[in-house]
C-alpha cells in the first residue's frame, strides 16, 4: 500500500479507538472503576491527536470554501444513500437498536447538511452563532435549545453548547 493510503487505514484506525475507548471509558465508570475510566478518556485524546497528524499529513484538507463543499456531500451521502441502504437492512433483521441508531443519525445529517449549506451561503459575512447539540441524537441547533428535541424528544438539559 501507499503512504497515502496507510496515512488513511491509520487515520481511520485511530478515530476508531477514539470513540471506543471513549465507549469503554463509559462503561468503565458504571462499573465503578472510576481510575481505569480516567484511562479510557487519555488514551482516547491521545488517539485523537493521532488521526488529526494522520489527517494532516494526508495534505486533502483544501480552505473553508471548499471544505464546507466537501461536508455537504459527505452529509449528504449519508442521508441520501448510506443511511437509507442500511436502515433498510436493520429493518429486515428487525434490528430495532440499530435501526434507531442509524434512522437518529439520518436525520441529523440532513440537519447538517442545512447548516453547512448556510455557511458556505454566509461565508464571510461573520454571521455568528451558538450551537446546541443533543446528547442523545447527536441533532444539532443554531441559536439556542429547543425545549424538547425535534429528532428523539429528549428534553432541553440533554442540549450541550458549543462555543469558541
Ligand atoms: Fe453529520
Ligand atoms: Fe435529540
Amino acid at each position: 500500500m501507499s503512504t497515502s493510503e496507510n496515512l488513511m487505514a491509520a487515520f481511520e484506525g485511530e478515530c476508531k479507538a477514539h470513540f471506543k475507548y471513549l465507549a469503554f471509558a463509559r462503561i468503565a465508570e458504571k462499573e465503578g472503576h472510576r481510575e481505569v475510566a480516567r484511562l479510557f478518556r487519555a488514551v482516547a485524546e491521545a488517539e485523537a491527536i493521532h488521526a488529526l497528524a494522520h489527517f494532516n499529513a494526508m495534505g486533502e484538507a483544501g480552505d473553508t470554501e471548499q471544505n464546507l463543499m466537501a461536508a455537504i456531500d459527505g452529509e449528504t451521502y449519508e442521508f441520501t444513500q448510506m443511511y437509507p441502504a442500511f436502515i433498510e437492512q436493520s429493518d429486515k433483521e428487525a434490528n430495532t437498536r440499530a435501526t434507531i441508531s442509524f434512522k437518529n443519525a439520518s436525520e441529523v445529517e440532513k440537519v447538517h447538511n442545512n447548516l453547512y449549506s448556510n455557511a458556505l451561503e454566509n461565508l464571510g459575512k461573520n454571521k455568528e452563532t451558538e450551537y446546541h447539540v443533543c446528547e442523545i441524537c447527536g441533532n444539532t441547533v443554531a441559536g439556542n435549545a429547543p425545549d424538547k428535541c425535534p429528532v428523539c424528544g429528549a428534553s432541553i438539559d440533554k442540549f450541550k453548547i458549543i462555543k469558541d
